[in-house]
């Protein structure tokens, strides 16, 4: 008993920084105002398409995970488990996203307030609608009130001076700009969010482990392994059955393990490990698999358990 309990506090050591970054479900609770969560966008997705498809250079598929990741952005944003996906879905737009105070209308939302940074506070209450990303590319300047003429620029103000994050690295920036030139207008109609476009995104996302694995960037491999824990954290947060999360959290220790052999330089056992991971990803357990209807991820449920908040 004693050791399993230890045993419980190790493991959940050693996830806290993929709970840390869990998005939307129990973070917003902890953090954002009640009644912050909505069915909708927890269940649905706008279209997203990229010009040249979904084979892309490592810099735009980094932007891809960092755009979804909470940890770039500092403050509540982080703490709730927000990134810039949670108000840019895909790109486009959280039409449901609503924040109470800090909403006027569902796809609004009030950025100069003191619950994203004390020091962007401006003693107004001036939500503005959140813009589609889609073919920014062609606009000539940015923002509601036109305020910027470069993306990368914006892109920066957005992470220090509106949600408190650090300050980014050339990287970084690089890599959320390559990401938003290449969103498309497109005709294409929202999709549902399961389990199993969740575990595509993943094991696509695990393959931008393939670069820094070649180059022997150790540092680069840990933020990457970082940033894919997080994601499976959103995942783990849907499920409450022990079996599923074992699963989850086997995962999320493969990725801890192959940053510690990265950082030992223990390259060929990295690399072989990660390709395991994208395997097992793309062939996921048939109980995983099973456990989605029983999980946050079906509607009705995800519907009775907001009710309940
Ligand atoms: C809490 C919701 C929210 C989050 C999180 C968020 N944004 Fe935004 N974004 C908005 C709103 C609202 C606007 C419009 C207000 C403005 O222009 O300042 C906007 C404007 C923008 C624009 C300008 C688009 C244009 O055509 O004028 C860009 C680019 C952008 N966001 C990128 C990002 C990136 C990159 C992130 C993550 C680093 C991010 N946003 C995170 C809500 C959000």
């Amino acid at each position: 008993m004693r050791l399993n309990s230890l045993y419980a506090v190790l493991l959940l050591a050693l996830l806290l920084p993929c709970m840390a970054a869990a998005q939307s479900l129990r973070g917003a609770l902890d953090w954002l105002p009640r009644g912050s969560l909505n069915l909708h966008d927890l269940t649905t997705r706008p279209a997203e398409t990229l010009s040249g498809g979904e084979a892309q250079s490592f810099y735009s598929e980094f932007g891809r995970l960092a755009f979804r990741s909470p940890d770039i952005l500092g403050g509540n944003a982080r703490k709730a488990g927000l990134s810039c996906q949670a108000c840019h879905a895909n790109g486009h737009v959280s039409s449901g996203f609503f924040i109470p105070g800090l909403s006027k209308q569902p796809g609004e939302v009030d950025l100069s307030n003191a619950l994203w940074h004390a020091r962007a506070e401006n003693h107004r209450f001036d939500p503005q609608k959140i813009p589609s990303l889609r073919g920014v590319l062609a606009r000539p300047r940015f923002g509601f009130d036109q305020r910027s003429g470069s993306l990368r620029e914006f892109t920066r103000e957005v992470i220090v001076m509106e949600f408190a994050g650090a300050e980014p690295d050339a990287l970084l920036l690089d890599a959320l700009v390559a990401y938003m030139r290449l969103l498309q207008p497109t005709d294409m109609p929202d999709s549902a969010i399961t389990l199993r476009s969740e575990l595509a995104e993943l094991a696509r996302f695990s393959r931008l482990l393939i670069l820094p694995l070649a180059e022997e960037d150790a540092a680069l491999s840990a933020r990457i392994t970082g940033m894919l824990r997080g994601q499976i954290g959103f995942m783990h947060e849907r499920f409450d059955q022990a079996g599923p999360r074992t699963i989850l959290e086997q995962w999320s220790l493969n990725l801890r393990d192959i940053a510690t052999l990265a950082e030992a330089g223990e390259w060929t056992e990295a690399r072989r490990r990660r390709a395991a991971l994208t395997a097992a990803l793309l062939a996921p357990p048939q109980m995983l698999l099973e456990a989605e209807n029983a999980s946050l991820y079906a509607p009705d449920r995800l519907a009775a358990w907001l009710k309940r908040r």
